[in-house]
């Protein structure tokens, strides 16, 4: 195992907010003041650790090309780059062995990796769910045959249509590809029986942690237990790390097989005018120099939240979701896409999708923003058939908006405004949230504000802050 610097832990009081690199910015408001800016779009991108950024600060005085270099920098940088795969083997709970850990930029494109790299028949099925993040659907559409797992009233996923699939499908099926957590509704699947039932049913799962390694104990398990995980994605951004960098991980003698997808530097045993061998897993399949600073970045957050105790994280997550859950309901016609319950907080994550009566979901995040110093998301969040499900679109006004869309025109857009936290939020955070969203529900809020049809966005009229004051390249 890689040496952990133990005083770069992530210190035992409740001060994780401080552990957050930027968490004291100021950032204006419409009215002229100021406030600390409160990030509550956790989900699209977590800001780096302290502990990260200090570990990059410092890699880069060693910063030198990894593999072939024959210097001491590149020595030295060559060993922290393969201890860093040992750190994602610890995270994940398997055995860096038996296991490829491939690097890349992000989970989209270890998805689409793995995609090609199975180099499906047109006949075999890759089932996925109805609420997946686009980038654990389309993937699959352009590499075999794609059918959707239904999902329940409330978002969850319907783990008898799951089965029904499976037994419909028998003997074609070649994966099941289902997100570990919803980007949307927070909805946490139960992973180790839906792959207690893949394996059952023959078939092989892809778990897209993008969305839960942050927020939960992640455990591949062995090979030979019936609930393993076959395949996992993982995300830096998403995970306090945000330099660029992803995992792909899965048996070392999948990957042996067939050729990488992408092929050149560093990928070879050796190379003639009309060969190529190919090198051992996971190196076949990272061509090109790699993103060490960013797997660095990644591998000492994956140590900084071991270190920390996944566990304190998960109660702290589950107590802001009951406490902003709770707050919520007192807000006049709020409408939360999932469940509402503040004492549902164990197979949820703290993302919170909602809607208030009447008021476009892009409006709300503009007033969060331009008069609260509140940062959320709206829209659809890449999950667009999720939305539109969750949402009761019918397929006519689906067609409606699509063609509006496609005239560029993305006022009906639908959505919804979306909170989602990190375990640095707090309580007093959600308090400031609460009291504007109150505000915006009896629209007493102050700003004229003005929609930007094409893209679908509201901005105060007259107002208009001097970015460039804050941050210029
Ligand atoms: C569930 C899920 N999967 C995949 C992705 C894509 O992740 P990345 O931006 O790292 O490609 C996201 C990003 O929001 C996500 O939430």
């Amino acid at each position: 195992m890689a040496t952990v610097n133990k005083t770069q832990k992530i210190s035992s009081k409740s001060t994780f907010l401080q552990e957050v690199v930027g968490y004291n910015r100021q950032v204006p408001l419409l009215n002229g003041t100021f406030q600390r800016y409160i990030n509550f779009d956790n989900a699209a991108s977590t800001p780096a650790l302290k502990p990260v950024l200090d570990k990059v600060n410092e890699a880069m005085e060693w910063y030198s090309s990894i593999h072939r270099g024959t210097g001491f920098k590149s020595q030295l940088c060559s060993r922290i780059y393969d201890q860093a795969r040992e750190v994602v083997a610890d995270f994940v709970n398997i055995d860096p062995a038996s296991h490829a850990i491939i690097f890349g930029k992000n989970a989209t494109e270890a998805i689409n990796k793995l995609a090609r790299r199975m180099r499906l028949a047109k006949d075999q099925i890759v089932l996925v769910s109805k609420m997946e993040h686009h980038s654990n659907d389309l993937p699959w559409r352009a590499n075999g045959q794609v059918k959707h797992i239904g999902i329940l009233e409330d978002g969850q996923l319907d783990l008898e249509d799951l089965v029904h699939l499976l037994k419909k499908y028998y003997g074609k099926t070649a994966l099941v590809a289902l997100t570990g957590a919803s980007n949307v509704t927070g909805w946490v699947n139960d992973i180790a029986k839906i792959a207690g039932l893949c394996h059952e049913y023959g078939t092989k799962l892809l778990v897209d942690a993008a969305q839960l390694a942050p927020h939960r104990r992640i455990d591949m398990k062995p090979d030979d237990d019936p609930e393993h995980i076959d395949f996992l994605v993982i995300s830096a951004h998403k995970i306090y790390a945000p330099f660029g960098s992803g995992a792909l991980i899965g048996d070392k003698d999948f990957f042996k097989d067939g050729d990488p997808d992408d092929v050149g530097g560093g990928t070879i045993k050796i190379v003639d005018l009309d060969y190529a061998h190919w090198s051992e897993p996971p190196e076949k399949d990272e061509a090109g120099t790699p993103n060490t600073i960013g797997v660095i970045a990644f591998a000492k957050a994956l140590l900084t939240i071991m270190e920390t105790g996944i566990e304190r994280i998960v109660e702290h997550e589950k107590k802001l979701t009951g406490y902003i859950l709770k707050n919520m309901a007192g807000i006049p016609g709020i409408e939360i896409y999932g469940s509402s319950d503040p004492a549902i907080v164990d197979n949820r994550l703290g993302v919170i999708s909602f809607n208030i009566k009447d008021i476009p979901h892009a409006l709300t995040a503009a007033i969060l923003n331009y008069e609260g110093g509140i940062g959320v998301r709206n829209g659809c969040f890449c999950a667009q058939p999720y939305i539109k499900e969750l949402l009761g679109i019918n397929s006519a006004e689906g067609v409606e908006i699509k063609q509006q869309i496609l005239r560029g025109d993305r006022s009906r857009l639908p959505g919804a405004v979306r909170v989602s936290f990190g375990f640095y939020n707090t309580p007093e955070e959600i308090d400031r949230f609460i009291e504007l969203l109150k505000i915006i529900a009896t629209g007493e809020y102050e700003g004229k504000y003005l929609l930007d049809k094409q893209r679908g966005e509201y901005h105060p009229e007259g107002y208009s802050p001097s970015y460039t004051k804050y941050f210029q390249l």
